[in-house]
């Protein structure tokens, strides 16, 4: 059988990223040659961390993972997996909203380029709960992040909460 290398893009906002998203990189790393985290540059969302920050602490977070890389991108996930030459587009799902979601942007993505192909992982039991949208109402509000998202992480909400009230 001819050895194929796989190259998986692993798409989000990752503001901020938590225990699920690493959980999901530390699966995916195990299942591809290579794993590209590519954090949107959305223009349109204003984001708690700017990119430059969310590169960082998934870099902080992906050190142990030598097959894996951090990037950003802007535009059609699809145009910049082309140009990235990667065959697989990685995501995960918690719940069934996920999977309509996850099924309409994979449909669409096969859509405009057959090539890429998505591979869809089952969250894990535990972070099936978790969504950076939660951790950020729950610092905001007072609560302990530490259990949702990694140490370097909590840190910097702790403090950007700080620094903002
Ligand atoms: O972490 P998120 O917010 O769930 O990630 C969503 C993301 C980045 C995967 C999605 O919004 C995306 O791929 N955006 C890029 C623009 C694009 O290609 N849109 C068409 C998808 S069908």
């Amino acid at each position: 059988m001819p050895q194929r290398s796989l190259v998986a893009v692993y798409p989000g906002s990752f503001d901020p990223p938590t225990n699920g998203h690493l959980d999901l990189i530390a699966r995916g790393s195990r299942l591809v040659d290579h794993l590209i985290v590519a954090i949107l540059q959305n223009t349109h969302k204003q984001p708690l961390f700017a990119l430059n920050e969310r590169i960082e602490m998934i870099r902080e977070a992906t050190s142990p993972f030598p097959n894996v890389e951090v990037d950003s991108f802007q535009g059609l996930l699809v145009e910049y997996a082309a140009a990235r030459d990667a065959n697989v587009v990685l995501r995960g799902i918690r719940n069934m909203a996920d999977y309509e979601t996850e099924a309409q942007m994979a449909l669409l993505n096969r859509r405009m380029r057959p090539e890429t192909e998505t591979l869809v992982l089952i969250a894990r039991e535990e972070y099936s709960f978790l969504s950076s949208r939660m951790v950020k109402e729950i610092i905001t509000l007072g609560g302990d992040v530490a259990p949702f998202v990694p140490a370097s992480v909590s840190k910097r909400l702790e403090h950007r909460v700080s620094t903002e009230q």
